[in-house]
């Protein structure tokens, strides 16, 4: 029987390393970046629809506030471009089922089109390789490649062209939500401003992130974590250097805006201290909410 419908499971991205060099000519800056994939998860449901339907979408989910439910979701767009490049007509409805935090440095809404690619290669049988689908990825996004590897790797360009790195052990970690996102291109143009006299040289793969990973030493990694957007995110929201102080000093590992922010994130020993943590994050007042999860975990998979 021909498959109706298919699943994917798809979860979201820290950004152990971050890595900012100059603007180029196109707008975009070169990046060295160390990813690795998270175990917050949102999942996304293609169903097969009549012929002439077009590319639906609808978003449920305890993280949908600001999801567009129309052309602009990068999942519609993913649809559309497997299709054009596949040469035939995408008819199928989007369901995407949020858990990923909204425009907060996860990239939930790279998830989303990184599950719909992979979604879109299942149920339309099109045996597309991993090379193809990566391609894909990067013309909807830079971290879309990253949600189809999933597991840890290194960035490069605009953190869209991947090698997976070596990494051992697995890493706890507690981020701190907020409810009103950040948008990346400010982020990225704020931290251009602070820039503007500043000589900026070429990014460059941290050894002591990389020794670190290899040697499943969480503590190394917390210091290792480095965020060249972190100044930009707080210069644009003040409150995340409270977050971030108070969960250093509630004894978290590392410290780090996620990404573009706001979400901050805290590597933690163990899944005690993420409870610990994650409970006095919530009591001090300064933290709207809390999820807790776990990496490195696989990227893009059909369930
Ligand atoms: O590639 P993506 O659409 O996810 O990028 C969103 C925005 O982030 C871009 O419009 C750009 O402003 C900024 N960006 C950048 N350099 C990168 C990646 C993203 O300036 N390497």
């Amino acid at each position: 029987m021909a498959l109706n419908s298919v699943t994917v499971k798809v979860p979201a991205k820290v950004n152990l390393q971050l890595s900012v060099g100059p603007r180029e000519s196109d707008g975009y800056h070169n990046l060295v970046t160390v990813f690795q994939a998270v175990s917050i998860f949102d999942e996304v449901t293609l169903t097969k629809s009549h012929e002439g339907s077009g590319v639906t979408i609808a978003v449920t989910g305890d993280q949908t506030h600001g999801v567009p439910e129309d052309g602009s979701n990068l999942a519609v767009k993913a649809a559309q471009l497997i299709a054009e490049k596949f040469d035939f007509s995408a008819d199928v409805h989007i369901e995407v089922k949020k858990s990923i935090p909204v425009a907060g440095g996860m990239a939930g809404g790279s998830a989303d089109a990184a599950a719909t690619l992979v979604g879109m290669d299942a149920l339309f049988k099109l045996e597309a390789t991993r090379e193809e689908l990566l391609a894909l990825g990067s013309e909807l996004g830079s971290d879309v490649p990253f949600l189809i590897l999933g597991g840890t790797a290194i960035g490069t360009g605009r953190g869209d062209q991947l090698t997976a790195a070596l990494s051992r052990g697995t890493y706890h970690w507690v981020f701190a939500l907020s409810t009103v996102g950040l948008s990346t291109p400010s982020v990225y143009s704020e931290c251009d401003r602070m820039r503007a006299e500043r000589e900026i040289a070429a990014p460059k793969v941290s050894d002591a992130l990389m020794q670190a990973l290899l040697a499943a030493n969480p503590e190394a990694v917390g210091d290792s974590l480095v965020n060249d957007l972190q100044s930009a995110a707080t210069s644009l929201r003040p409150a995340l250097t409270l977050i971030l102080e108070v969960g250093r000093d509630y004894g978290a590992l590392g410290a780090i805006v996620s990404g573009s922010g706001p979400t901050v994130a805290f590597l933690v020993a163990d899944e005690e201290a993420g409870l610990d943590l994650a409970v006095a994050l919530t009591a001090s007042g300064v933290v709207g909410s809390v999820a807790r999860a776990t990496g490195p975990v696989p990227g893009a998979r059909v369930i």
